[in-house]
């Protein structure tokens, strides 16, 4: 139970703003699981969605990182952490959403759309997928819920919208760890 205190801390906490975006890195990662609730997908994908930037609370400074040209790999640094408190099936999918951000940038219509800070960061997080690691990524289990957590990822950056709260998310997170 420590590490569910720590993570509602770390959302209660932490002020800094999603990267090039006028929402907190919370509001952030609430709206996903909002969006992913909203979509009627399973708890297990709910759970990934709104712990998916974890890393960037681990990291320092993500601002920084962005200055400095090098690429936090937070989706790495998150799972990691999260792996040994929670289930596979949440963790997998935030270790892929960056993974799946490169293969859907693929196609031209959805880079576009893509903000200025996130094209920067698709950049320094290696660019689209070739065609092999595009084929490679689909036969992968945990594709589709990675493809998922990353679209609405993509759209969890809205300011006055009515948001929850990490407390009405405890009970999830409680029920999904190992
Ligand atoms: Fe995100």
């Amino acid at each position: 139970m420590q590490i569910i205190d720590k993570i509602i801390s770390n959302f209660t906490n932490n002020k800094s703003l999603y990267i090039g975006e006028k929402v907190t890195m919370s509001e952030h990662m609430i709206q996903t699981a909002m969006l992913a609730e909203k979509a009627k997908c399973n708890d297990d994908l709910i759970c990934s969605c709104l712990l998916h930037d974890y890393g960037h609370f681990i990291l320092e400074n993500p601002d920084d990182l962005i200055k400095l040209n090098v690429d936090g790999h937070h989706e790495n640094i998150g799972h990691e952490y999260l792996k040994s408190f929670f289930k596979k099936n949440i963790v997998e999918p935030i270790k892929y959403h960056v993974l799946a951000k490169r293969y859907l940038a693929k196609d031209k219509k959805y880079y576009d759309h893509l903000s200025e800070a996130s094209k920067t960061s698709l950049n320094l997080q290696g660019g689209v997928l070739s065609n092999d690691e595009c084929s490679k990524f689909e036969n992968q289990k945990y594709f589709k819920p990675s493809i998922l957590l990353r679209k609405f990822d993509e759209a969890a950056k809205k300011t006055n919208i009515k948001m929850k709260s990490i407390y009405d998310y405890k009970r999830l997170l409680v029920s999904k760890l190992k």
